[in-house]
């Protein structure tokens, strides 16, 4: 039986064209027939691997996900952006490569990020979801994540409303 290693580290550069591939594909997974074509084609074009190499110079926290040294997701999280709101921390983003969801890779990505954002001091936390990203919803109400607010994001015209949820 071959055995996987797990391993969930903080990005470095040299990771930035992993990391985009990772994005391209997850993103599209999750939004392709949600946000409108041109959109998503745009948003993806623009973090390509020199958006995430100055992303991750640049002291933006990214981890990374690695399963026998391949990575297949990402998380990216700092100081929560919502002023309105007290927890402040933010997981902006947290991805798997569609292939590796749904068997507990989410989760521990979830810690990881989680353990890190009180490591650096941040006292509770919010991530934003698309409402229609039904899975994305699941996965953080699952985690404990209470609803707590909500907003709309417009892409090409076409408005989505997204739900925040936070932990304390
Ligand atoms: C959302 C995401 C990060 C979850 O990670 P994952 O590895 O697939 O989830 P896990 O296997 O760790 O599952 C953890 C729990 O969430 C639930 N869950 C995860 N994905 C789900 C889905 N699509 N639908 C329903 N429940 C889901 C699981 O049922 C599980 O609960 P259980 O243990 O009680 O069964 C991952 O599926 C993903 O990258 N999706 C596409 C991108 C995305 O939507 N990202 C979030 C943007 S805000």
């Amino acid at each position: 039986m071959k055995t996987l290693s797990i391993d969930i580290r903080q990005a470095e550069p040299q990771d930035a064209d992993a990391i985009a591939y990772v994005h391209d594909r997850a993103w599209r997974g999750a939004y392709a027939g949600m946000i409108p074509h041109r959109a998503l084609n745009a948003m993806i074009g623009r973090r390509g691997p020199k958006w995430w190499a100055h992303a991750i110079r640049r002291s933006a926290t990214v981890l990374v996900l690695e399963i026998s040294g391949e990575i297949v997701g990402y998380a990216t999280l700092g100081r929560n952006r919502a002023r309105q709101l007290p927890q402040q921390g933010e997981i902006y983003e947290l991805y798997l490569s569609p292939e590796y969801q749904g068997i507990g890779l989410g989760r521990r990505l979830f810690a990881a990020a989680r353990e890190m954002l009180a490591g650096h001091g941040f006292k509770g936390l919010i991530v934003w979801a698309l409402e229609e990203n039904a899975g994305a919803l699941s996965f953080y109400a699952g985690a404990g994540g209470r609803d707590i607010a909500e907003g709309v994001e417009v892409f090409d015209q076409k408005a989505l409303r997204k739900i925040a949820f936070a932990w304390d």
